[in-house]
C-alpha cells in the first residue's frame, strides 16, 4: 500500500568504524578501520548510492565521553574518526546524487563557520549538501570549548533557535544571480543583490555578509535529531528533516502526529518535515539466519562496556545501586538527556526487560526501533509505519558495515520496490528535489 504518490525516504547513520552496533567492529567480515580509512567510505557511499537512498549522515560528538575510564575505553571506537564535513567534502568527488549530512552542534559552534562550511559543500556538491543542527547532548564536548560544563537544556536550546536564524539569515546574503563576473563592465557581483545581515541578538552579533554565495539549494537541507518539546519546537520552525528514536508504532505516531501540529503555526506545510525515526535491522535471508547473527554480536559484548553506554545514554545516571536483573527505575529526563532516558524506561516497561537487559539492547542499538527477520518480515514492519503515519522515511543504523549495507542494497531495496514504496531512480540531483522539499523563497 502507498501513501499519497510518497515512497519512504532512507538515510543511514554513519559514525567512526561505521558499525553501529558496539560490537559490530568485532563481527568476522565486518571493517573494523573504516574510522580513518577513505576507501571505506568511498565503497559505502558507492554502496548507499547504489541502493538510492537519499542521504549519507555522519553524526559526531568531539569529546570522548570515558575517557577517564581507562578499565574499558580501550573498547572505544570513537576516537579513531575523520572530521565529518572534511571527510564529505572528500566523498563529493565519488557520489552524483547521493545527499551528505553531517553533524555541526549549535553549542560548540559559531553560526558564522556554520554557514560557510554547509555553503561550501552545497556548492562542492551540486546541492547535496546537509546540517544536523542538533545542540549535542554529550558533556564531555563542553569541556573541550572553554566551558566548565555542559549549558543547560533550555540555554542549550534557546542559542540554537538564535543560532539557526543566523545561518540562515547568511545563506541568504546573496540573491542566486549576483555574481555575474563580467569582465567588459569590471562588475564582478551586483552589489543590489548582496544583504548584509546586522544580526544583533542576545548571543550572537553577526554583521555578514557570507564569503560564499547563495547555496545551490538556496539552503542546505536542516535536519533536527532531538526529541524533547524544546526540540519540537525548534524543528517546527527551522528543520527539513527529524531524526527520532522511537521504539513502538504508538509512540512514533504520537510524535510524528504532534510535530507536523506545530508546522501550521510557521505557515509550513506537514508534507515539508520528513520525520525519519532510527532503525537497526539484523537483515537475514531468513529470519533465523538474521537471529544467529544478532546472537552472534551479542555474545561479543563486555558487559561492562553495555552499562557505560546505557548511564551515558541515560545522561549520566549511576546504576550501580541497582540489582542488574531487577526492573530498571522510572529515571526522568535530565538536563544532558532529556527524552533518552523516557525512551528506555517506556522500552523496559512494554516488554519487561531488566536493566542487564536494557544496557544488552542499547549496545546493540541503543533506544532506536530494532527489526531482526528476513526482507519480507522487515519491509512489512517499514510499511506499516509509514503507512499509519508514524514516519515518512528511516534512518537506517547499521549493526555492521559492509555487510547490512549490501543487504540493504541487495534485498530490502528490492523488496519495497516491488511494492512501489521506495524510488526505482533519484527524482533529481539535489537533496532537496530527492526528499521532495521546495527550495527556499530567498527572505
Ligand atoms: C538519529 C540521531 C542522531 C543524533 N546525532 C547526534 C550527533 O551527531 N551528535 C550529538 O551530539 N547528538 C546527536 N544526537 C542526540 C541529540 O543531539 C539529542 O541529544 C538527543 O536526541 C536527545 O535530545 P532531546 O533531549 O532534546 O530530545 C542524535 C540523536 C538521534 C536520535
Amino acid at each position: 500500500m502507498t501513501r499519497r504518490n510518497q515512497n519512504i525516504k532512507f538515510a543511514v547513520f554513519l559514525q567512526a568504524d561505521c558499525n553501529y552496533h558496539v560490537a559490530g567492529w568485532r563481527l568476522p567480515g565486518s571493517y573494523a578501520d573504516a574510522g580513518m580509512n577513505l576507501q571505506r567510505w568511498i565503497e559505502f557511499a558507492r554502496i548507499i548510492e547504489r541502493a538510492k537512498m537519499d542521504m549519507m549522515f555522519i553524526a559526531d560528538t568531539i569529546g570522548l565521553p570515558g575517557a577517564d575510564r581507562t578499565d574499558i575505553i580501550g573498547y572505544n571506537t570513537r576516537p579513531d574518526k575523520f572530521e565529518p564535513f572534511t571527510l564529505l567534502s572528500a566523498l563529493t568527488a565519488y557520489t552524483k546524487n547521493l545527499g551528505l549530512v553531517a553533524t555541526a552542534a549549535t553549542t560548540f559552534n559559531q553560526p558564522y563557520a556554520v554557514a560557510r562550511v554547509l555553503a561550501s559543500l552545497d556548492h562542492l556538491s551540486g546541492g547535496r549538501a546537509g546540517w544536523n543542527m542538533v545542540t549535542g547532548g554529550n558533556y564531555e564536548d563542553a569541556l573541550n570549548f572553554s566551558m566548565e560544563a555542559h549549558p543547560s537544556h533550555a540555554e542549550r536550546y534557546a542559542r540554537a533557535e538564535e543560532f539557526a536564524d543566523v545561518v540562515t539569515g547568511l545563506w541568504d546574503t546573496y540573491a542566486d544571480d549576483a555574481f555575474i563576473r563580467d569582465r567588459a563592465s569590471g562588475v564582478y557581483f551586483d552589489a543590489s543583490k548582496m544583504r548584509i545581515l546586522n544580526h544583533k541578538g542576545e548571543r550572537f552579533q553577526v554583521k555578514g555578509p557570507l564569503s560564499v554565495g547563495r547555496p545551490i539549494q538556496g539552503h542546505p537541507v536542516i535536519v533536527q535529531a532531538g526529541t524533547s518539546i524544546p526540540a519540537r519546537k525548534l524543528s517546527a520552525r527551522h528543520a527539513d528533516a527529524v531524526f527520532t528514536a522511537q521504539s513502538s508504532l504508538p509512540d512514533a505516531k504520537g510524535f510524528y502526529a504532534d510535530l507536523k501540529g506545530r508546522l501550521g503555526a510557521f505557515g509550513r506545510s506537514p508534507d515539508h518535515v520528513k520525520v525519519m525515526p532510527g532503525v537497526v535491522m539484523y537483515i537475514g535471508r531468513t529470519e533465523a539466519q538474521a537471529r544467529e547473527k544478532y546472537e552472534l554480536l551479542q555474545s561479543l559484548i563486555p558487559l561492562p562496556v553495555a552499562m557505560d553506554r546505557l548511564q551515558r545514554m541515560l545522561g549520566g545516571v549511576d546504576l550501580s545501586g541497582h540489582d542488574l536483573d531487577g526492573p530498571m527505575p522510572d529515571i526522568g529526563g535530565n538536563d544532558a538527556r532529556m527524552s533518552t532516558p523516557m525512551n528506555y524506561v517506556r522500552l523496559a516497561q512494554r516488554e519487561g526487560l531488566t536493566i542487564r537487559q536494557v544496557a544488552m539492547r542499547s549496545a546493540a542499538g541503543k533506544d532506536h526501533w530494532t527489526l531482526i527477520g528476513s526482507p519480507t518480515q522487515i519491509v512489512d514492519q517499514l510499511e506499516h509505519w509509514f503507512v499509519e503515519e508514524g514516519a515518512d522515511g528511516f534512518n537506517l543504523l547499521p549493526p555492521d558495515v559492509p555487510g547490512t549495507l549490501n543487504d540493504f542494497a541487495e534485498l530490502i531495496v528490492p523488496e519495497m520496490q516491488r511494492r512501489g514504496l521506495y524510488r526505482q531512480e533519484y527524482e533529481g540531483s539535489t537533496l532537496r528535489e530527492n526528499l521532495g522539499l521546495p527550495r527556499p523563497i530567498r527572505r
